[in-house]
């Protein structure tokens, strides 16, 4: 198998997920340390791209996804950020989270914005050390989970 991402389109063709990916490629491809991960992409209708990160040996490592914010050309929000539980502790959210912050400012957004769980400590550790800056905190009611607290960063 090649390192070459497997990419497949959900419905759509839209300029602002192909920029995102485009994006994504060029930053992972820059990357040294862990060059051999593969990027699997779905481009999905509302211009937002869900990742899932893959070993050679497609082993999966991890999903993220990535939301131009609605109506707001420069602001992309981060979400659904998920690291397989074998492979948790071993850097690959720390990572991942860099390798966002880097494609997204190379692909011309100016913030990205992420909801985090106020008891999420490892999330909270990874953002804090990472640029991010927490906005305001608020109780989630939808599914009861508690706070939350809406982070940015400035790209
Ligand atoms: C949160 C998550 C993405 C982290 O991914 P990961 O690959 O395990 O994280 P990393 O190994 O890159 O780094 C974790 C960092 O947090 C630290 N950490 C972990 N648990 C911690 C805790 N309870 N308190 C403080 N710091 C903690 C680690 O020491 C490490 O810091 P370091 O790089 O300074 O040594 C992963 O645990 C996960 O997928 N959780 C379930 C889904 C989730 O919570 N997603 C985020 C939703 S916003």
């Amino acid at each position: 198998m090649t390192n070459k991402p497997l990419e497949i389109l959900a419905n759509c063709s839209a300029s602002r997920s192909d920029q995102i990916v485009a994006a994504l490629q060029t930053v992972r491809e820059l990357h040294s340390s862990r060059e051999w991960f593969v990027f699997e992409y779905v481009k999905c209708k509302d211009e937002s791209v869900r990742v899932s990160v893959y070993s050679p040996t497609q082993e999966w490592i991890g999903d993220f996804k990535l939301e131009p914010f609605p109506g707001i050309n420069n602001v992309i929000v981060s979400t659904q950020v998920v690291i397989e539980e074998k492979q948790r502790g071993k850097g690959w959210g720390r990572l991942l989270n860099r390798l966002r912050v880097r494609a997204m400012s190379l692909a011309g957004y100016s913030r990205m914005l992420a909801t985090v769980r106020n008891d999420n400590l490892g999330e909270e550790h990874i953002l804090e050390t990472n640029g991010w800056k927490r906005l305001t905190t608020f109780d989630s009611n939808l599914n009861a989970s508690g706070e939350v607290s809406l982070w940015e960063r400035i790209l």
